[in-house]
């Protein structure tokens, strides 16, 4: 440490893949954090569950405690790093540091996506930052281009690939796995949990999508508006049938503004070959903003790892020493108040999958439920199967509620065999929306 640079003991909350990590990068990149912002972040403490268990690296004798309160009561802590995870007790120790004026910064997306609205209240009264880059996307500095790059282009649609797990299944199914099979591999490669179930079940990305949209929009966006549907349907025909048709699966995170009103989704949709998100493969994330003065945006790269995240935590511990005092987005993102989209409205392209009688007439009827409810066929592909046929359909962009209803129609059609299913298709460009092409 140089003799002028300011010393700022920080603590930790939580000492695992990514804690260690935060700690290892301050001391690795200490010069050229002194260099960048004239202060020295220096760990004095750290709370775990169990301080004599085994660590791949030590972090110095009396750092690590059990014990919240020698945090919290510590006078020369500057800085907290919540990196522990879970809600409780990780969200009540962030509240209490907050109220009490230590700022802090946290990789904890379903805490801040549940109690965001708490934690920066907290934030305000203790008159601190609280900033949160790592829990999306990991090393992505996507909450940063939303708040200080683009805080004046209207931003009115975010399109992600935000969980790597289910990207990473997704691609191994394209090479010809099962769901089954590329979980497995998913699992023994360290890419999904024992317990996969939020990653698979879009729970984890709907988090993502939540504070995604809701410093996009500037207005809070509850995750529980979040429509959400996981992986676990996706088969290696779904697969093979978007392939068939130039066009991938991926689990897309969506959020739309229009005009006043927010819609917020998570599920599987078909993705345009030529569509910048069908080249993002395996664990790697992307997401893609489309404004106004923008046209789009796409930042794309490691969603998760234990020093991928803590780049973005060490980087927002360095953003509060540079800004403190200065009033620089010391604020909660939010700055209006938006309604959600009503279910249904919300248009899209849609791939559709029929059964049917492989018998004439049989086309007229569908194209007649379809266009009851203001639904066009863009594309049809036909494949015989064992005595009926079964239609692989991309229709024009149209409003999920009328396409449910003409699914709901078709399903009920004395020639219909099988389950009529749909999911949406990503195909178009921000460019091309606005013209720019
Ligand atoms: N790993 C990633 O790739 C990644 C990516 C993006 C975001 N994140 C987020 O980063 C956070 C940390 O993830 P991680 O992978 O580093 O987790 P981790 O390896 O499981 O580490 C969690 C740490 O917190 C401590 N801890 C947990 N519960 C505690 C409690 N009740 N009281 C005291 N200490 C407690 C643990 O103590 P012990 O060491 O004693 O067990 C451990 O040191 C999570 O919010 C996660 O969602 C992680």
């Amino acid at each position: 440490m140089t003799r002028n640079a300011v010393d700022v003991p920080v603590a930790l909350l939580g000492y695992g893949t990514v804690g260690a990590a935060v700690h290892r990068l301050l001391d690795e990149q200490g010069d050229e954090i002194e260099r960048a912002t004239g202060h020295r972040l220096r760990v004095v403490r750290a709370l775990v569950r169990d301080v004599d268990r085994d660590r791949p690296c030590s972090p110095g004798a009396g750092v690590l405690t059990t014990d919240f309160a020698t945090i919290r009561d510590d006078p020369q802590v500057r800085l907290v790093a919540e990196v522990m995870g879970g809600l409780d007790p990780a969200g009540d120790h962030v509240v209490e540091l907050l109220r009490r004026g230590t700022p802090v910064v946290t990789a904890n997306k379903q805490l801040l996506a549940r109690r965001g609205p708490e934690l920066f209240e907290a934030a305000a009264g203790g008159g601190v930052q609280l900033r949160f880059e790592a829990s999306v996307c990991a090393a992505i500095p996507v909450i940063k281009v939303l708040r200080e790059a683009l805080v004046v282009t209207n931003v009115h649609r975010v399109l992600g690939i935000v969980n790597g797990t289910t990207n990473f299944i997704l691609s191994a199914m394209e090479g010809g796995q099962t769901y089954a099979e590329a979980l497995a591999e998913a699992q023994r490669l360290g890419y999904a949990e024992a317990d996969p179930a939020e990653d698979v079940g879009g729970l984890d990305a709907a988090a993502k999508t939540a504070i995604l949209a809701t410093v996009a929009f500037g207005s809070r966006v509850p995750v529980e508006w979040v429509e959400v549907e996981g992986i676990e349907g996706v088969t290696r025909e779904h697969v093979a049938a978007a392939r068939a048709m130039e066009m991938h699966v991926k689990l897309v995170a969506r959020a739309t503004l229009v005009g006043d009103l927010v819609d917020v989704r998570v599920g599987p949709a078909l993705v345009d070959a030529r569509h910048p998100l069908a080249a993002v493969e395996g664990a790697f994330n992307a997401v893609m903003l489309q404004g106004d003065a923008i046209r789009e945006i796409m930042l794309e790269g490691p969603g998760a790892g234990g020093i991928e995240t803590a780049s973005a935590v060490v980087a927002d511990m360095v953003s509060i020493v540079g800004t403190t005092g200065t009033g620089f987005l010391q604020n909660d993102p939010v700055w209006r108040e938006l309604g959600r989209l009503p279910a249904g409205e919300l248009a899209s392209p849609w791939y559709l999958r029929l059964e049917v009688e492989d018998r004439a007439g049989v086309l007229a009827r569908l194209a007649q439920e379809l266009a009851a409810e203001g639904v066009s066929v863009a594309r049809l592909v036909q494949q015989p199967a064992d005595g009926h046929a079964v239609l692989h359909v991309v229709t024009h962009e149209a409003a999920q509620g009328g396409l449910e209803r003409a699914l709901a129609a078709i399903r009920a059609l004395p020639e219909s065999r099988g389950h009529a299913s749909a999911l949406p298709v990503v195909s178009d460009r921000g460019v091309e929306e606005l013209g720019w092409a």
